[in-house]
This record gives structure tokens, C-alpha cells and sequence, in this order.
């Protein structure tokens, strides 16, 4: 047995160094020379080949979304890539669909530019800017969410829809992460996010442990497809849960200022009375605009919460509330496991899946 296993085991380590090899001298001896991004047939950049797509256009301010720094393990850094990109990688495929593929697309930090390249980037996506702000408060909203507000400085003024998100630059990193702004459109020259801590990790430990008033910040944004439409009349449903409120409130606030006609009802869906928050602003805003009403839920209430509301899951709360009506829509924002609930509840009471938008985290 082992002398089939010696000589299999010695093939692999000598394919694996030279994978090594093959990979390091690609890095540092090839030469590719000067390479053309050609974008949207009408902007090329120079550039010496040999790097990411991704990092020429962060280099050339193009702030695509990103939000594992390069590594190929988030799936944002979408875009088409027409020609020069040669074949799709393995670490590719898990992020694209039979779709995506056929219509060219790829992810920018994996492909190499090693000739010129025929791009193709939404003009949404070409538009994001990079803004340096100014931290200007940060509070606790619950035992694990902070509220941070960014004064914007250079530019001083950011154009967003309601529901849309920003990234932020962790210092001393090229990471990015992913916040819905809290805020609504009209507030442009400020960015509220809500952040909640995960052990552990890089972005929100940062902010939790480290981030304090007063310390510069890079935002880069706006992006995403999750955002209010505006020209729709029709009825309005949000379901949330945890930092979900972000995008949902920067949607219930702006259809406030706009004195919208149309119903809207918000399902927040918490653990228990210290993991809810923004109650006394909703309810607030439930005062002055009778077309809004907001019904949190909490799924395991203990006696000092002294709870006289919903209790369950969130889902069982909007099966209870919600009248079956196909003229509404949906905007649901949280965890994946809720928000296919959520769908199945949705789709039973009449709203068709293309009325329901959601961004998933
Ligand atoms: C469009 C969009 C909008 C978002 N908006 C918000 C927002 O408004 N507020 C907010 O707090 N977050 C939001 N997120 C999530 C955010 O982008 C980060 O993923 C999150 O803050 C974790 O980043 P991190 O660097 O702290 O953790 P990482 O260092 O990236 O991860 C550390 C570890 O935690 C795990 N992990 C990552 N995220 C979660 C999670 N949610 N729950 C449990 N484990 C996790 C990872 O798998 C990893 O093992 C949004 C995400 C998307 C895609
Ligand atoms: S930046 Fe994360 S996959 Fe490309």
C-alpha cells in the first residue's frame, strides 16, 4: 500500500510547488506591458498589466462593491468582462449563474489583465464616488447595534435612493463592508448607518472597539438594486429584523417627508424588548402619518419585558395582520432564513414575486 501512496504523494507536493512557483513568478517576473480597459466603448484607462481588474479600477476611483477585499469570496465585484478576460475561474463559478455566464459576466477581482479588456460596468456603478467623512456621533441603539453618523467632507453631498448602501473602509485594510444607509435621501450631506457587532469580526469589531468621534472615515457608494420605487401607487408591506430597520427606515422616513398616500405597514421582527429600537421615532411618525403603521413582534419575550404586543415569529405576525391584496409590494431586509418566510407569507397573501425586493444580511 505504501509504496502506491509515496511516489502519488511526492507527484503532489512536486504539482503543488510548482502551482506556487508558476503563481509567484506570474506576479512578480511576468510582464504583460501596457494594457487598455476599454469601458462601455467609450472610456479607456491605461494600465500595466498584471493586476486584478478590480484593483485598476479602485486605482481609477471606479469603486466597484466588494466586500471580502479581493478574495473572491463575496460575490459583489460583479461586471462583464466582452473580451480579454480569457475563460472563467473556478473560484468564479459559485458566484455566477448559467445567466451571468452566458452574458459575460465575471468577478473583477479574479480576472487578470494580462491584454487589453472590453468592459462592461452599469452606469449606477460608475457613478459611486468615494466620500471622506468625518465621524460626527456615535451611540448605543441596542446592546449590540450602534448608530453612527458620518459627516460627509470631500464631496460634502451623497445622491442615494432610500434603501441603498454604502461601503466602509476599514482603516489600514482594503476591506470594504456593506451598510444600508439609515437615513433618508434629503439628509445629503450626512450618512447614518446602524451597525450591529459580530464576534469576531474585522469590520463591526472595528467599529465597536476601536472607531470613536472625530476619527476620518472612507465611504464609497451608493449601491444596490434594494431601494424604494418610487413611481409605483402601490400599497406598501416591510419586514425587518435586527440592522434591517437601516434601509427601512431611510424608506419610511422619506415616504414621511414626501407625505406619500400610500399604505404602509412595517413588520419588525425581534428576540426580545432590549433587542428593539427607533420604537418611540416610529411610533412618532405613526402620529403624524395615519398611512403608516408599525407592528414589531417579539419571538421570545421574557417577563421583565413586560410585553402586551406580538409574540412569535415575525411571519406568524404578518399572516395575522395582512389583508390578502395583490395590489402591494414588498421590501423585506434581514436574515435569509426570515425573509424566505417571509416570501412564502407574502406570495399566500396576493403579492406577486416581482413586488417583492430584498437585500439579505
Ligand atoms: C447590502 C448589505 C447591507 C448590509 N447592511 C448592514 C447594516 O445596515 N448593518 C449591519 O450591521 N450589517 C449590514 N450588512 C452586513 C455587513 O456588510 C457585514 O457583513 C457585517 O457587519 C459583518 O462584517 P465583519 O467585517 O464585522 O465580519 P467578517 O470579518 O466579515 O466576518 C467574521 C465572521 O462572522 C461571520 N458573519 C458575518 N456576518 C455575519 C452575520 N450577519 N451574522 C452572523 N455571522 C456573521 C462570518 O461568516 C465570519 O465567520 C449588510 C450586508 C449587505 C450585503
Ligand atoms: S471583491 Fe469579493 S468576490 Fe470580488
Amino acid at each position: 500500500m505504501m509504496e502506491v501512496l509515496i511516489p502519488i504523494l511526492v507527484m503532489c507536493s512536486i504539482a503543488s510547488g510548482l502551482a506556487v512557483l508558476l503563481a509567484v513568478a506570474d506576479k512578480y517576473i511576468a510582464s504583460y506591458g501596457e494594457c487598455k480597459l476599454i469601458i462601455n466603448k467609450d472610456t479607456e484607462i491605461t494600465v500595466e498589466g498584471g493586476d486584478t481588474l478590480l484593483s485598476y479600477l479602485i486605482d481609477n476611483e471606479i469603486y466597484m462593491p466588494s466586500a471580502c477585499g479581493g478574495k473572491g469570496t463575496c460575490g459583489y465585484c460583479k461586471l462583464k468582462v466582452l473580451e480579454g478576460g480569457g475563460t472563467v475561474l473556478p473560484t468564479e463559478t459559485p458566484f455566477l449563474t448559467k445567466h451571468d455566464i452566458a452574458q459575460a459576466v465575471r468577478l473583477a477581482c479574479q480576472v487578470k489583465v494580462k491584454k487589453d479588456v472590453e468592459l462592461g460596468i452599469p452606469d449606477d456603478l460608475l457613478a459611486a464616488q468615494q466620500f471622506k467623512t468625518v465621524i460626527e456621533i456615535i451611540e448605543d441603539l441596542t446592546h449590540d447595534i450602534k448608530r453612527i453618523v458620518f459627516k460627509l467632507i470631500d464631496p460634502e453631498k451623497i445622491e442615494f435612493k432610500a434603501g441603498q448602501y454604502v461601503q466602509f473602509c476599514i482603516p489600514e485594510t482594503t476591506e470594504y463592508r456593506a451598510y444600508s444607509v439609515a437615513s433618508q435621501p434629503s439628509i445629503a450631506d450626512r450618512i447614518e448607518l446602524m451597525i450591529r457587532h459580530i464576534p469576531g469580526g474585522l469590520c463591526s469589531g472595528y467599529v465597536h472597539e476601536c472607531l470613536e468621534e472625530g476619527d476620518e472615515i472612507f465611504l464609497t457608494g451608493a449601491y444596490g438594486d434594494f431601494y424604494l420605487r418610487e413611481e409605483s401607487t402601490k400599497d406598501i408591506i416591510c419586514v425587518a429584523g435586527g440592522c434591517g430597520m437601516a434601509p427601512i427606515r431611510s424608506i419610511v422616513k422619506h415616504l414621511h417627508e414626501k407625505g406619500s398616500t400610500r399604505k404602509i405597514t412595517y413588520f419588525f421582527g425581534a428576540r426580545q424588548k432590549r433587542d428593539l429600537f427607533c420604537t418611540e421615532e416610529l411610533r412618532a411618525i405613526e402620529k403624524e402619518f395615519p398611512n403608516f403603521k408599525y407592528i414589531p413582534a417579539l419571538s421570545e419575550p421574557i417577563s421583565e419585558d413586560d410585553w402586551d404586543g406580538e409574540v412569535g415569529l415575525i411571519t406568524a405576525t404578518m399572516q395575522k395582520h395582512m389583508k390578502h391584496d395583490e395590489n402591494q409590494e414588498a421590501y423585506l431586509c434581514g436574515p435569509p432564513p426570515m425573509l424566505e418566510a417571509a416570501v412564502k407569507v407574502l406570495t399566500a397573501k396576493g403579492v406577486s414575486k416581482s413586488d417583492i425586493y430584498y437585500d439579505e444580511f
